[in-house]
């Protein structure tokens, strides 16, 4: 158990350091505007990202944050991914997490370590997002 948490703190502050770099370089881009958004993909997640609780993603499975359009999973204790919720079969928003990340609409299946195709007709991963760890909080950008 100490060993989970310590690789989880590593991970905020190694998760901080980039954040801040992230704030550093967009204040220096943007000519003064408060503005940070730079999303090309229009996934909803936002330049501030999507916050979701570690506790609430389950080990060996993961939670659809529907507004964002994101998939987080946490496919072994303390290790999580994030991914585009939308299928990249015909573009159906995923409807559940099992041990895989299922699409109901044609029922393809995508794994939760990388989001590959395990199952259906999906024949692309979904892509992935990435997952910055604070504390008991994830945030998806
Ligand atoms: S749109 Fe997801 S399986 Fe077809």
């Amino acid at each position: 158990m100490s060993d989970a948490g310590q690789g989880i703190g590593r991970r905020g502050v190694l998760a901080a350091g980039g954040a801040a770099a992230a704030v550093g370089l967009t204040a220096c881009g943007s000519s003064g505007s408060s503005t940070t958004s730079s999303s090309a993909e229009g996934a909803g997640a936002g330049a501030g990202g999507t916050s979701v609780k570690t506790a609430d993603v389950p080990v060996g499975g993961g939670v659809i944050e529907a507004g964002a359009k994101i998939v987080v999973t946490q496919p072994t204790e303390g290790t999580f991914k994030a991914f585009s919720a939308v299928c990249t079969h015909q573009h159906c928003l995923v409807s559940g997490v099992t041990s895989t990340i299922n699409c109901s609409c044609h029922n393809s299946q995508f794994s939760l370590t990388d989001g590959s195709p395990v199952a259906g007709p999906a024949r692309t991963p979904l892509p992935s997002k990435t997952v910055t760890v604070s504390g008991d909080t994830l945030t998806v950008s």
